[in-house]
């Protein structure tokens, strides 16, 4: 089966992926994984205050090639974008939060890190990844990593662990032994979307239900616009509105901002002193209540009636959680002057890509308009596709 790959990029098939491992380690392969990157539709920086978010899986997918070995060596390779081709040499039981594996292969490293310390006999391992998702661009190129890793271990080890806790497992690797504190949305949007569908997940409980999206037959599309600005959560920002978060919450006396009723929003702002609380807090609740909304809508099959409310969720993004950048605001400007539905960025922000909903016969002077305003801008040319909701982590051979 072909992994799929933009325009003029090489497929990646599991065939492609068993001969490469052989190439590398000289055997072959126990099995063939893969997991996808997602975009997130609506839920941004809700999923670290109990809220709801709502992504799909996206064609593009990290397949990873892997064999067991009994003597506790980890070998990674990678053959994927902008990692040069060295064999990465770890060894399983050596592995600690406090000295991590450096550049890519901190991802598949604390995936291994996690399985162990949560007590799975997990050990070492040779394995070569392909990946056709763009790395830095806010579609989840390291949740796509962690969970192919995690997957072939569950199946490998026979740990029988569902979707779900493998996302918690994940999200702990990279929240502790990367040092990254990112949320539950990517990894569990990796493990568990469905083909066809977005995933309303309620990040409290994790419970999810599975909401069918085919813009296609109503007559749109989702562009995803990559700026190419590349983006990095480990530095600062996302750390710092993450705290601003708790802090908020903290004040108002409740677990989390997930827990102050848009109803009763008002109330709660008037409640704070610092302006800064107030933003982060009206955006989360704000969002939270755009979440439920676009649920409601894609029930009701009105597709159409989400445009706005995406547009509602960048403004929130831009003027009250403060980050978006120049780039991203000017994506959703250019699309929505040339008569897109709605637009917003998505993801962690500072960069990485955006979202445009579109009629069908709109799409391509949509691009052309967002192309010529960059070019115009003097920024660099994004990267456009149209995003359908594809299937979640999966074994492949
Ligand atoms: C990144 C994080 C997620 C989530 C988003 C913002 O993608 O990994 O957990 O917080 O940012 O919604």
């Amino acid at each position: 089966m072909g992994i799929h790959a933009e325009p003029g990029e090489r497929e990646v098939t599991a065939d492609a992926l068993r001969d490469a491992f052989r190439a590398v380690y000289g055997t072959d392969p126990e099995g063939v994984w893969a997991a996808p990157g997602r975009v997130n539709l609506i839920g941004e920086h809700t999923d670290y205050n109990d809220g709801f978010v709502m992504p799909f899986a996206l064609p593009h997918t990290t397949i990873a090639a892997v064999s067991r070995r009994d003597d506790g060596l980890l070998r990674l390779h990678s053959a994927s974008g902008d990692v040069d081709g060295a064999v990465v040499e770890l060894y399983v039981g050596e592995l600690h939060p406090d000295a991590p594996a450096q550049g890519w292969a901190a991802y598949p490293a604390a995936v291994f890190w996690a399985l162990r310390d949560a007590g799975h006999a997990v050990g070492g391992a040779d394995i070569h990844y392909e990946s056709t998702v763009p790395t830095g661009a806010g579609l989840s190129s390291s949740a796509a990593l962690e969970v192919v890793t995690a997957l072939a271990l569950n199946d490998l080890y026979d740990l029988g662990l569902e979707g779900w806790r493998l996302a918690r497992l994940c999200q702990r690797a990279e929240n502790v032994y990367v040092g990254a504190p990112t949320g539950i949305m990517d990894q569990t949007a990796s493990a568990c979307c469905t083909a066809g569908h977005a995933l309303f997940l309620d990040t409290r409980d994790l419970s999810q239900r599975q909401i069918p999206v085919d813009l296609a037959a109503q007559g749109l599309r989702l562009l995803v616009v990559d700026t190419q600005v590349k983006h990095a959560h480990s530095e600062g920002e996302y750390g710092k509105r993450r705290a601003g978060c708790e802090a908020a919450a903290d004040a108002l006396e409740v677990d989390a901002l997930r827990d102050v009723p848009f109803e009763g929003l008002d109330d709660a702002l008037a409640r704070l002193d610092d302006e800064e609380l107030v933003r982060l807090t009206r955006h989360v609740v704000t969002e939270d209540h755009r979440v439920e909304q676009v649920a409601r809508l894609a029930g009701d099959g009105d597709f159409r009636a989400l445009g706005p409310v995406l547009t509602e969720g960048h403004a929130s993004l831009r003027d009250d959680f403060r980050i978006s950048c120049p780039e991203l605001d000017l994506v959703v400007s250019a699309a929505n002057d040339s008569g897109a539905l709605g637009s917003r960025m998505t993801g962690g922000g500072f960069g990485g890509s955006a979202i445009v909903l579109v009629e069908d016969a709109a799409a391509h002077k949509v691009e052309e308009a967002v192309l010529a305003a960059f070019a115009s801008a003097g920024f660099r040319t994004p990267r456009v596709f149209s995003a359908v909701p594809s299937e979640g982590a999966r074994r492949l051979a």
